[in-house]
């Protein structure tokens, strides 16, 4: 079983995905072990306390640096054995030490289909405003393994949506999540758990 660790800064809608999925029986070769905020009002702090899974708050503004925030992150999620990470929401930057720990096992969802509308500055609500800006008829969501590039790394799977007359950011993004966020993070999750088990048997 691959102890997953689930990385949150708001909401934690994806992280509920990971949740009901994993009771669902559709994520067979993980287990959410832990989930760690950036922040200590998340919502999805709440979300994890009624599914029973231990959590941590590792706040940025309480790290002197990126290396310093970095460190504090892989720390928790090494004294929890973890061995894959998913930012799910995670809006804090991480430097190359936390990258360099889990080489290769970290995903994120992101809410556009990269290349399009990613990379600095591209997160939550943005990315649908940018999208509308630029009068796109099809988005989607992309997940990708995490590297040293904001949303640079192999993406692993993606999933069009269709964008409608007359929508506002905040009805594509619930569409975008509805329809292709909270549906292809569990299928990377135990597409990345089953691979690293087979990994542990070879
Ligand atoms: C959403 O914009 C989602 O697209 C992105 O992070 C934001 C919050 O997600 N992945 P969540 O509800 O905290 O999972």
């Amino acid at each position: 079983m691959t102890r997953i660790g689930v990385l949150v800064s708001g909401g934690g809608t994806n992280l509920q995905a990971l949740i009901d999925n994993e009771k669902a029986g559709k994520i067979p070769h993980g287990k959410i072990c832990l989930v760690v905020a950036s922040n200590d009002k998340a919502y999805a702090l709440e979300r994890a306390a009624k599914a029973g899974i231990p959590s941590a708050a590792v706040r940025r503004k309480d790290y002197s640096d990126q290396d310093a925030y970095d460190e504090a992150l892989v720390s928790v999620l090494k004294e929890h054995d973890i061995e894959m990470v998913i930012l799910a929401g995670f809006l804090s930057i991480l430097g190359p030490r936390f990258i360099q720990a889990y080489p290769d096992r970290i995903i994120n969802i992101h809410p556009a289909l990269i290349p399009s509308f990613c990379g600095k500055g591209y997160y939550g609500l943005k990315v649908h405003e940018a999208a509308l800006a630029k009068g796109v008829k099809v988005t989607g969501a992309t997940v990708h393994l995490v590297n040293e590039i904001p949303d640079g790394g192999r993406i692993l799977l993606q999933k069009a949506v269709e964008v409608q007359d007359g929508d506002t950011p905040e009805i594509l993004q619930r569409r975008v999540m509805e329809q292709a966020e909270w549906i292809l993070l569990p299928k990377a999750a135990e597409m990345l758990a089953e691979m690293i088990e087979e990994e542990k048997q070879s």
